[in-house]
């Protein structure tokens, strides 16, 4: 039990969710039903599976607990029964392939206001997908595009977003027990799911409206103050080259503009960084 278990310990229930709803689209999606399973394999497989049968953009697939959860590069991701946040957004956008980061990162910007709405907790954004709260992960974003709808041909972003929400020290493999952290631990309050999801899909759609609108410096603007990555050092491995310097900037389709030690810019648009710790190690 952690410290938080008590008897208002609110669980995710889809009519708590939809009643707090306060978007257009998210959660709307015209003639389909939001699903929360008890247990699936992963929300983002039942999110594709949905947008390749044709669902319309806006549908939200929870679960309570995931068999198969995915993070980036194929890592497995931690989704203990009620412990944490599984959801996917299934979206679509018209987006060229290169502007894929520009929604992970709306994602973590929209997970940013939505954690401290309902926690009150500051977390910071590691690009690309990674929310931390004190030095630790809390949570992640899985941006996929699965195939096309079969009948009309329209293509389909999956935003798949996990968050840690009350971890026991006995659910975390211990190679992680000193990298991850959960919300009510550091909020030092419970925290209701079914707000933070509608908060989550409150953000987003926000941040969603920003790109479709040609506005998306003031979402790239919101990523900036809280990013956590620029102005460090990092190190990038981007297949079999690495890459060390500073963290400049991000650019206008989402990837990191890093200066390197010979004063090159390289911009980086997909792989895993680690930023460099006041001793000089990299984490
Ligand atoms: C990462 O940080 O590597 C991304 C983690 C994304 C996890 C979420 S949980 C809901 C959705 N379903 C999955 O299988 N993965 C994403």
């Amino acid at each position: 039990m952690n410290k938080f278990e008590a008897a208002n310990h609110e669980r995710l229930d889809l009519s708590v969710l939809e009643a707090n709803l306060k978007t257009r689209r998210l959660g709307k999606a015209p003639g389909w039903d939001n699903e929360l399973w008890d247990t699936i394999d992963s929300t983002n497989n039942r999110a594709s599976r949905l947008a390749t049968d044709n669902c319309p953009e806006g549908l939200i697939v929870l679960s309570r607990h995931q068999t198969a959860g995915r993070g980036r590069q194929g890592r497995f991701w931690l989704s203990e029964p009620d412990a944490g946040l599984y959801l996917s957004f299934l979206l679509r956008p018209e987006i060229a392939l290169d502007e894929l980061p520009l929604y992970t990162l709306a994602a973590g910007v929209a997970s940013v206001q939505a954690i401290w709405e309902c926690a009150g907790l500051e977390i910071g954004l590691k690009w690309v997908n990674d929310l931390i709260a004190g030095g630790k992960k809390i949570g992640g974003i899985l941006a996929e595009m699965p195939g096309r709808a079969s009948s009309t041909g329209m293509p389909a972003l999956i935003l798949g977003i996990g968050i840690n929400l009350r971890l026991e020290q006995r659910q975390i493999p211990p190679e992680l027990k000193n990298k991850i952290d959960c919300l009510e631990n550091l909020a030092g309050q419970a925290v209701d799911p079914n707000l933070l999801v509608a908060a989550l899909a409150k953000h987003l759609e926000t941040q969603l409206d920003l790109l479709a609108q040609n506005c998306r410096q003031q979402m790239l603007d919101s990523w900036r103050r809280h990013s956590i990555t620029l102005g460090k050092y990092i190190r990038a491995v981007a297949g079999s080259t690495e890459i060390e310097g500073l963290a400049q900037d991000i650019s206008q389709t989402g990837g990191l503009i890093v200066r390197t030690k010979d004063e090159r810019l390289v911009t980086l648009h997909a792989g895993e960084i680690s930023l460099r710790n006041a001793d000089g190690s990299y984490a």
